[in-house]
């Protein structure tokens, strides 16, 4: 089995903690910000609380996607328990119903905080779950990490570009992953491992269509 292949993937374990380091980094971020929403009040500061809604549901839906299009994928191979992808991908598509609920809200509606108190809980659940099992069962052998890191980081600049979010944020946005690696993952994904990153991120993101 996959096991004990330590030959072309014995440097895999690098790039996997890379990965969840970062998802774990977007992860504290976001959950900060639902925090920070509870102290808003959409009466008083409806620009505000509009601005932090906007801002927390593109960066739910670039990590998402990532994790949709590259990580699960991935991880569904390195897994015990594929059910947890099953019910990771399950409540994506939940999160997602109330993000486009969102989007067609403002502070003036009167469920718009309700609305994002509601996402905020479902997506703290989701990121327990994504850190308590799902990331402490991967392991090393079961997919091409380096790849997948790779592909991830260079979908992520491609996602924030296209969302209009400011992609030198990638190293401040997540200082937790910034201090404890991307550092070198980051300036390789934009070299000479781009094209074939891009590449086959394109290609899953069509297969997935
Ligand atoms: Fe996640
Ligand atoms: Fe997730």
């Amino acid at each position: 089995m996959a096991t004990r292949n330590t030959s072309s993937r014995s440097s895999g374990s690098g790039s996997k903690n890379k990965i969840t380091a970062m998802l774990k980094a977007d992860h504290k971020k976001v959950r900060k910000a639902f925090k920070d929403f509870e102290k808003l009040d959409p009466q008083e500061d409806p620009e505000a609380c509009q601005a932090l809604v906007t801002q927390t549901l593109a960066e739910i839906e670039v990590h998402a996607e990532l994790e949709e299009q590259l990580f699960y994928p991935a991880a569904r191979g390195a897994i015990k328990e594929e059910d947890l992808i099953d019910e990771a991908e399950v409540e994506h598509m939940t999160a997602k119903v109330l993000i486009e609920q969102l989007k067609g809200m403002g502070p003036d509606d009167e469920k718009f905080a309700a609305t994002f108190k509601v996402l905020g809980e479902y997506v703290n659940h989701h990121i327990q779950e994504e850190e308590g099992e799902m990331f402490k069962q991967l392991t090393q052998a079961g997919a091409e990490w380096d790849t997948v890191l790779e592909e991830m980081l260079a979908q992520r600049e491609q996602l924030m570009q296209e969302k209009g979010m400011p992609v030198e944020a990638q190293a401040d946005e997540a200082p937790g992953a910034a201090r404890a690696a991307p550092r070198s993952a980051g300036a390789r994904a934009g070299s000479e491992a781009r094209p074939q990153a891009a590449g086959k991120a394109s290609r899953s993101r069509s297969e997935k269509q």
